[in-house]
């Protein structure tokens, strides 16, 4: 039988997912109040083909997303779009549920880490994903039974490839990865931050020693702060954008942009679009270039709810080799919110 091959890398970059050997494309795609939410059928079809003919091999999705409805859409969408198992990789995450009240439907115990991953791949209808996050941290459940439930996930049960931790602390992923090396257990290797322009402290400062002493990975989320950076929100609220389609989430974000600081933000983004103009892309392209460009960041994480959408945002690669030193001093100029490192007391290795 031949050997069937579908994908094809065109300009992309493809980046080590943290300390492991999986490869992911730099920019990625996953669906987020998108698929399953405001898009449902042939649209997310298209955009995730869209994606994967711009050379994405990474596609992300939760249990939580639309109540389980964005893994049914996406593993549709897989199901048709029919591209080789071994050419793709797959997120999906645990711990929100899917809506229901039932006390053991969320959470990370071993039962649900369990439970829950196997729900989430009869919606995908797919035997495994190559990353499972949790999707939060559960203090409520001790860090050994957290660890052995994604140990057993990945060891015993072949339902997924590596474990990762979604907006942690530094601490609960150290505390995870002593408590795997301890007990013969299995590792997280990658978190799932928030990471944009005008989001930066965690990622920044309080992971700088989890990337150095593991390598962690990193799979950023929102690297558009939702929109905030396309500039679509400069001037108000589209009726077609996410803040009119999901107003009660979004209703205190709305109302922070009509506000001193939300004022600020918004003279950044057109700051930033000059600079952009003078690079030759949009400032949409410059916000993910910017994010790219960090070395902690493994993939960054994009949200579309329409195939042009990812047709521009990929342009952000072309804008890689512009960010020079130079050009991103300026950036940080006109963003003026660098966070300060942590406090090392003249102890620099
Ligand atoms: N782990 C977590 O807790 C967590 C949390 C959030 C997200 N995530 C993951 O990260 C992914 C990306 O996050 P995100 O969707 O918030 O990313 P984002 O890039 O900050 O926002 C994406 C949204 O911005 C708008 N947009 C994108 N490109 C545009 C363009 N070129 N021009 C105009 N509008 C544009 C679209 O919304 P409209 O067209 O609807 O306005 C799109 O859905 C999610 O899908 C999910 O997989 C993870």
């Amino acid at each position: 039988m031949a050997v069937r091959s579908a994908f094809d890398p065109k300009d992309m970059t493809f980046k080590y997912l943290g300390p492991t050997g999986l490869k992911v494309s730099v920019l990625s795609l996953g669906g987020w109040l998108t698929y399953g939410g405001t898009q449902k059928g042939n649209i997310v079809k298209d955009c995730m083909q869209t994606a994967w003919d711009h050379g994405i091999n990474f596609f992300d999705t939760a249990e939580v997303y639309s109540n389980g409805q964005c893994e049914i859409e996406m593993g549709n969408a897989f199901k048709e779009l029919d591209w080789p198992r071994d050419e793709y990789v797959l997120s999906t995450k645990v711990f929100f549920g899917t809506g229901r009240k039932e006390p053991n439907t969320r959470g990370l115990s071993r039962k649900h880490v369990v439970e829950g991953l196997k729900s989430c791949l009869e919606r995908l209808q797919t035997p495994y994903v190559d990353i499972v996050f949790a999707h939060r941290p559960d203090v409520g459940t001790p860090m050994k039974e957290i660890v052995e439930g994604f140990t057993q996930v990945i060891r015993n049960l072949n339902l997924a490839y590596y474990w990762g931790t979604s907006e942690w602390s530094a601490t609960q992923i150290t505390e995870a990865t002593l408590i795997a090396e301890k007990y013969n257990l299995i590792a997280p290797v990658v978190e799932q931050p928030q990471y944009n322009a005008f989001h930066r402290e965690r990622f920044e400062v309080e992971y700088a020693p989890v990337f150095e002493q593991f390598q962690y990975g990193t799979t950023i989320w929102s690297p558009l702060a939702s929109g905030l950076l396309t500039g679509k929100y400069n001037d108000g609220v589209p009726e077609d954008s996410r803040f009119a389609q999901n107003k009660a989430f979004f209703e205190n974000t709305v109302k922070e942009l009509k506000s001193p600081e939300g004022q600020a933000k918004i003279e950044k983004v057109r700051k930033l679009t000059a600079v952009a103009d003078r690079l030759g892309g949009s400032v949409s392209q410059l916000a993910l270039a910017w994010c790219a460009k960090n070395k902690n960041v493994s993939t960054v994480i994009l949200g579309a709810s329409k195939p042009q959408q990812i047709i521009e945002n990929v342009g952000a690669l072309k804008l890689l080799d512009k960010l020079t030193p130079e050009v991103q001093e300026e950036i940080e100029k006109i963003l003026d919110n660098k966070p300060e490192p942590a406090k090392s007391f003249a102890r620099e290795r």
